[in-house]
């Protein structure tokens, strides 16, 4: 439980995604003290340099710095975000072999460090390594998480809100499964402006033509991979969404947010031991109460897919 009013963050990595979630948490002014984390020290050293030149600006001066393993001890939060670097029309689980050559070495230095705060796993196939996160550290379920799908949840909401040129914030509902391409959405748990947004697009048929639920859900898979298609890769989505969990734990806020977690048997999900999101209330304390969604038949035959292809891929991994 966070419990002082000094709080740290640390976040390991500092390429286009770590770079963007450091500059996110120093604009929003969510700890007092960012430290940053990268195997080639000069680089951290670098992007710590940048973000404090603009601490006069700033509404909450963030001690900002380069740090080492030994930060992690003190943490409240540890953020992973290191990887190697996206390749061309490479997805997520293609990155496996690669990502846990970086993220292994990384994982046992911040268990040594003997880090007890809340673990952020970023890094992809997120949903494999924040398990591969959990058993790594041997921190209890509830302090280690990954972005997963609270990230894809927003994907949603943006797109509604191109839609409809209304307020993204007006979406209620979430993404859930692995954040990739098993990933869906159970549109009876999606609500607008006080109905059901099937409802809503019914309703205002003529409104959207051609709209539809699997329109939707199909562009909000493939948003990742279509902005690094055009761009190389992503970074602010991610970045924003990060902030959003570093600030629900860090100011205890109880959201409840699509994220990666350990699956143990909760509710009709009917999955065990695999990382997968589903909405639960996060906090200080880290993951909490789970969301009995009272899925379909065919949505619960869509997560279970979800969790063998996660699953599959930790396999390959596991010691
Ligand atoms: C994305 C990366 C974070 O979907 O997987 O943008």
């Amino acid at each position: 439980m966070v419990t002082s009013n000094r709080s740290r963050v640390v976040v390991v990595g500092t390429g286009s995604v770590g770079a963007a979630v450091a500059s996110a948490i120093v604009q929003q002014g969510l700890c007092n003290e960012l430290v940053l984390v990268n195997h080639h020290p000069e680089k951290a050293e670098g992007l710590a340099m940048d973000l404090a030149d603009g601490s006069e600006y700033l509404g909450r001066f963030v001690t900002i710095r380069a740090g080492g393993w030994e930060d992690c001890r003190r943490a409240d939060v540890v953020v992973v975000t290191a990887g190697p670097k996206p390749k061309p029309g490479e997805t997520r689980m293609q990155e496996l072999g690669a990502a846990i050559d970086i993220v292994d070495p990384i994982l046992r230095h911040i268990r040594d460090s003997g880090f007890d705060g809340i673990l952020i796993m970023v890094s992809n196939p997120v949903d494999v390594l924040g398990w591969f996160a959990w058993k790594r550290t041997g921190l209890p379920r509830a302090q280690v998480l990954g972005s997963g799908a609270a990230l894809d949840t927003s994907r949603m909401k943006t797109i509604i809100g191109e839609t409809t040129r209304l307020d993204p914030r007006l979406v209620s509902g979430y993404v859930i499964g692995e954040h990739g391409d098993s990933q869906f959405v159970p549109w009876s748990t999606v609500s607008f402006i006080g109905k059901s947004f099937a409802q809503y697009l019914e309703d205002n048929r003529s409104r959207y033509p051609g709209v539809t639920l699997a329109g939707i859900e199909e562009e909000t898979r493939r948003r990742g991979l279509d902005i690094k298609g055009l761009r190389g890769g992503t970074s602010y989505g991610i970045a924003a969404t990060v902030a959003g969990l570093v600030r629900m734990i860090l100011w205890n806020e109880r959201g409840v947010v699509s994220v990666s977690t350990l699956i143990d048997g909760e509710y009709e999900y009917g999955e065990r031991d695999v990382f997968l999101s589903l909405p639960v209330a996060l906090d200080g304390d880290g993951v909490g109460d789970f969301v009995d969604l009272h899925l379909s038949d065919e949505e619960l035959a869509r997560f279970h897919r979800s969790a063998a292809v996660v699953r599959d891929h930790c396999r390959l991994i596991a010691d």
